[in-house]
Formats: C-alpha cells, structure tokens, sequence
C-alpha cells in the first residue's frame, strides 16, 4: 500500500493506475476508521483493479460548534488497517494542501438539504461536496463508495454527480448491523448500558414500518406516529425527527410509494443515533381511478 500525503504524488500515482487502464474504486472518509468504512473497502475491492482510500478530516463540512477540532485521529492505526483491507494507495492531505489559500468559486447545495440531518447543519453539505469535487478531480475513480448510513449524504453526492456530469459511479453500500439490528457507529460506545439494551428499537421501529407498508398502509403520518411512539415507549432517547421521503430525490410525499426513505434520529445522553431503511413501495391499487 502506498501512502501518499501531497497532490503531486498522488496525480503522478493516479496517472500511472490510469495508462495501464485499470479501473479505480475510491473510498472517501475522515479516517478513524471502523468496520463500516472498512466494509466500503472491501466492497470497492470486489469490483475494481486499483482501491484508492483518502482520510481527510474536512473542516468546511463543520459548523461553528461542531467538534472539527476534537474529531478522533489515528493516523497510524487507519493504515494499518487499511493495509489489511487491501487500499492500494491511501491518501492523506494536509488542510492546506486541500485548501490553499482563499476558494474563487464556492459550491452550494439547494436541494435535498433542507430535510433530515440537513436541516440543522447550515453548509455541511456544501462543505462534503465541495471536498468531494477536488477528491473526484484528483483520483478520477470509476466507481465511488457510500454507506447507506448516511443516506442523506448519497442523494446529496447522487444530485452533484448528475448535475456536474462526473464519470463516476456512486455505490450505495448497505449499513452494516450488530446482530440486534442496531446500525453499527463509533458513537455507539457511548451509550450507557441500559441505552445500548434499549437502542435496537430504532431499527425494530424501521421494520415495524415496513411491515405495515407491506401490509397496505401508505399513510406517511401513521407510519411516522408509529414509529415515534415506538421509540418513546422502548428507549429513554429523546426524538430528534422521524420523516418519510422519496428517495434520493428527499421530497415530501402525501402517500407512500415508489422508492422511499423512512429515517430518525434519536439523541441519547452521549450519542445521537440515526438509522433508515430505503424500500420500494407498490403504488396503491386504486392509485388510478
Ligand atoms: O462521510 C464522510 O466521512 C465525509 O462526509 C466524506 C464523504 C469523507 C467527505 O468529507
């Protein structure tokens, strides 16, 4: 595995994967790495010559009171990691390397951010497009990894790519589970035990929701109310949201159907969890008449 910390070493190496025509599976993340991201590694490995990984804390995607600063680093632990997962080349930028000097053009998201997670971090999303505009220019991978996870982060990535037209497939990776069904996440650590017993729930919730869609319900607002109540009664979390949208285009829906997301986030004392499921939902019967 090659580790690379400047631009030009990385475009030299880019340059060289390119002319021998292999193909690139890229894997952005902000390091500290956890089984989620390595999962993205191994998927990126099945379907590509050459697996680039970046570990880049990005500043622009945080806000003003968010823990830029605090956010874990462990350089060395990441590459060893990497390195098990089979990245060929890892890079690893400097802020400055990635932000030099004062930007002349400025990216910005207008749709799909006003919802979910969205909707209280102001230029968040800005902040990942833009780091992910230089990243896409700078490793040209044919194929991009993503963690359902973070299923608002896709649309987002999904709306820039088909805007701006970048050659890159973006790979939807399914969210990785403990065996209870809890989404697995660092923050989960800091849950306190009874937290942690509790925590399944969200997900139960989930697919408590898309049995009853199975069953034939398509009322966004009853779904909503079920889950919500499901969550206050077995957890100790206070709502932050439950919402239903299309997928990924994130608009309000008046009945549930086609592709759909159904996600929450539930903060806890230490940790604020957010799960989703994506389903495709049959229109109604009697959509037509
Ligand atoms: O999901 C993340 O870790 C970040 O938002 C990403 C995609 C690496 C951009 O900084």
């Amino acid at each position: 595995m090659k580790v690379i910390t400047n631009i030009q070493d990385l475009q030299a190496s880019i340059q060289q994967v390119k002319n021998s025509g292999s193909s690139i599976g890229f894997v952005p993340t902000m390091g500290y790495l956890h089984e989620g991201h390595l999962t993205l590694a191994e998927e990126a490995g099945k379907n590509n010559d050459t697996v680039v990984m970046s570990i880049f804390v990005n500043p622009l995607q945080f806000g003003p009171n968010e823990d830029f600063d605090r956010y874990p680093r462990d350089v060395e632990r990441d590459a060893e990691l990497a390195r098990n997962v089979g990245v060929d080349i890892l890079f690893i930028p400097e802020v400055v390397d990635m932000y030099d000097g004062k930007q002349s053009v400025t990216l910005s998201v207008i749709e799909r951010v006003e919802v979910l997670c969205g909707r209280k971090r102001e230029g968040h999303f800005d902040g990942v497009v833009t780091v992910l505009t230089k990243l896409f220019h700078l490793i040209q991978p044919t194929r991009a990894y993503f963690g359902l996870k973070d299923a608002q982060q896709i649309a987002v990535v999904e709306g820039l790519v088909r805007d701006y037209f970048f050659p890159v497939e973006i790979v939807r990776v399914p969210t990785v589970r403990e065996e209870d069904g809890l989404a697995k996440s660092s923050r989960n650590v800091y849950l306190s035990k009874e937290e942690r017993r509790e925590a399944p729930s969200l997900y139960q919730s989930l697919i408590e929701a898309k049995n009853r869609i199975d069953a034939g319900e398509r009322d966004p607002d009853s779904i909503i109310s079920m889950i919500s109540m499901n969550v206050q009664e077995n957890t100790s979390g206070k709502i932050d949201y439950v919402e239903a949208y299309s997928f990924p285009e994130l608009a309000e829906l008046s009945r549930l159907q086609g592709e759909i997301i159904i996600a929450l986030a539930v903060q806890f004392q230490q940790a604020r969890l957010i799960d989703n499921i994506i389903i495709s939902v049959e229109p109604e019967e009697d959509s037509n008449v």
